[in-house]
């Protein structure tokens, strides 16, 4: 029996840690204490299902205002998560990447990002792609810049401009745009997440909080995605003409 489609990119908004400890009486940290451990599994998943392109949002530009320990901690967390993973990415070959604004992380985060992003580079099994630091307005402002640049060196006239030259530009440039958008825990809003990339992504929300999202939690998100049948614009008879399959990657 053939696997069935999965998406090619999947791109996950990981939300519930805080709620998830102190339901269970916790500190917060204990909470993204156990989503890094789901963020683990949930990538090795979804290698061993052939997914191309996942995308994580660890830590937007508006979480830099929580508590400066809850702060800290994160990136404590992030800290070992990179040492610890280094060697399964490896193994899996995982490409590791990052969108946001990383300038803003500790120095510390930053040379291990980028020692693993090297040790990484071009490893073809899957793209991981961290968002850290990441706010999609932020993300499109500086492409903005980048063009305005161009325009002004004579690069580009402002008539030409297309929504190719912004995409160019943005951190994400050269990852297709995300299929399935998952958000965990319930909320229905995107709180400034890939906000040009996610146009035409499907939406899956789930209220299971990212702790105890799992291998089988995944599944049914993808069980959804297959159903769907994604029309961009068009009719659905223009899209499936024969009446034909559904959803698929
Ligand atoms: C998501 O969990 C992780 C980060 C934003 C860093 P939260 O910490 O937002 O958890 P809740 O939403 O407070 O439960
Ligand atoms: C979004 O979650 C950011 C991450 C998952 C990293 P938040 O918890 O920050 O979002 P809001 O505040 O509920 O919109
Ligand atoms: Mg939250």
């Amino acid at each position: 029996m053939t696997a069935p489609p999965v998406p090619r990119h999947v791109a996950i908004i990981m939300d519930g840690n805080g709620r998830w400890a102190e339901e269970r009486g916790l500190p917060r940290l204990e909470g993204h204490r156990a989503g890094a451990k789901t963020v683990r599994d949930i990538t090795t998943y979804c290698r061993e299902l052939g997914v191309r392109y996942l995308t994580l949002y660890a830590f937007s530009s508006e979480n830099w205002g929580r508590p400066e320990t809850e702060v800290s901690g994160l990136m404590q967390l992030l800290t070992d998560y990179l040492k610890d993973e280094r060697a399964t990415l490896l193994k899996n070959q995982i490409e590791l990447a990052t969108i946001g604004a990383v300038d803003k992380l500790p120095l510390v985060v930053r040379a291990l990002l980028g020692a693993v992003k090297e040790a990484t580079r071009g490893m073809s099994g899957m793209r991981l792609t961290l968002a850290l630091s990441y706010g999609a307005r932020d993300e499109i402002v500086r492409a903005v810049r980048a063009v305005a640049a161009e325009v002004k060196r004579g690069a580009l006239a402002v008539d030409d401009i297309g929504p190719e030259h912004l995409e160019a530009h943005l951190d994400s440039a050269g990852t297709p745009d995300p299929d399935l958008l998952i958000r965990t825990s319930g909320e229905l809003r995107v709180s400034n997440f890939m906000l040009w990339q996610i146009a035409y992504s499907e939406l899956y929300v789930t209220p299971v909080a990212w702790p105890d999202f799992s291998r089988a939690r995944l599944d049914e998100a993808f069980a959804s995605y297959r159903g769907r049948q994604r029309r961009f614009g068009l009719t659905g008879a223009q899209v499936a003409p024969a009446g034909g399959a559904r959803g698929g990657a």
